[in-house]
């Protein structure tokens, strides 16, 4: 069951909205990605990284969009996103992310269902992504039933300098 955070009068807080153009989803994608990623370890993408990548035809987005009295209060429409780019029947996760003040309500988790769904539907059969290894985003895939498959040494980079292992994660669908 998806929690509700405390202001929400217990109505559905937020909406998934997919289908959009490059051009509409770059604005809200930045909005959430410039709060989401820890800056410590440099793993979100600039505008020109996200305009190009939303840009390309196998590149999927969803968004999670704030909605009824916390959507009327002002605080922002945008409040999470999954990317993904489908090749044949492999799809990579290439971000998810949801705005601090969301998290733990399960908008990840609806982002991620959804995207399951919509895969298994056009005859995708697995679903792979890379993330870094301390990254508490484990406890989501775990929780969807994704498995190590691979490893990387020392693939990310934090800004320290500090070198991060990568994980592959991928689940059969
Ligand atoms: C990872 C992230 C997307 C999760 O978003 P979220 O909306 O909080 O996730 P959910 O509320 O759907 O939680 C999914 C599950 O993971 C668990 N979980 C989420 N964050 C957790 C944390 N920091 N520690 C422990 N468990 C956590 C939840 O309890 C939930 O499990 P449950 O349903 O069994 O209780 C969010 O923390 C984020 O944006 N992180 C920064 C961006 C990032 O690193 N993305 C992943 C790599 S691209």
């Amino acid at each position: 069951m998806v929690s509700q955070p405390p202001d929400s009068g217990h109505r559905p807080f937020f909406q998934l909205i997919s289908g959009l153009a490059a051009e509409d989803a770059i604005g809200p994608v930045m909005q959430v990605m410039e709060q989401a990623f820890d800056p410590r370890f440099g793993e979100a993408w600039n505008h020109s990284q996200t305009r190009s990548m939303l840009a390309m035809p196998l590149t999927r987005v969803l968004l999670a969009e704030a909605r009824g009295p916390l959507h009327s209060a002002g605080q922002g429409d945008a409040i999470g996103f999954a990317m993904t780019r489908r090749v044949a029947d492999e799809e990579e996760l290439l971000l998810i992310a949801v705005a601090p003040k969301w998290r733990q309500f399960g908008v990840a988790s609806a982002l991620l269902a959804e995207v399951i769904d919509d895969a298994q539907e056009a005859g995708v059969q697995r679903l792979h992504l890379e993330m870094r290894s301390n990254n508490s985003a484990i406890h989501l895939y775990q929780k969807f039933g994704f498995a190590q498959v691979g490893l990387r040494r020392d693939y990310y980079k934090g800004v320290d300098s500090q070198h991060y292992d990568a994980l592959t994660l991928a689940i059969d669908i």
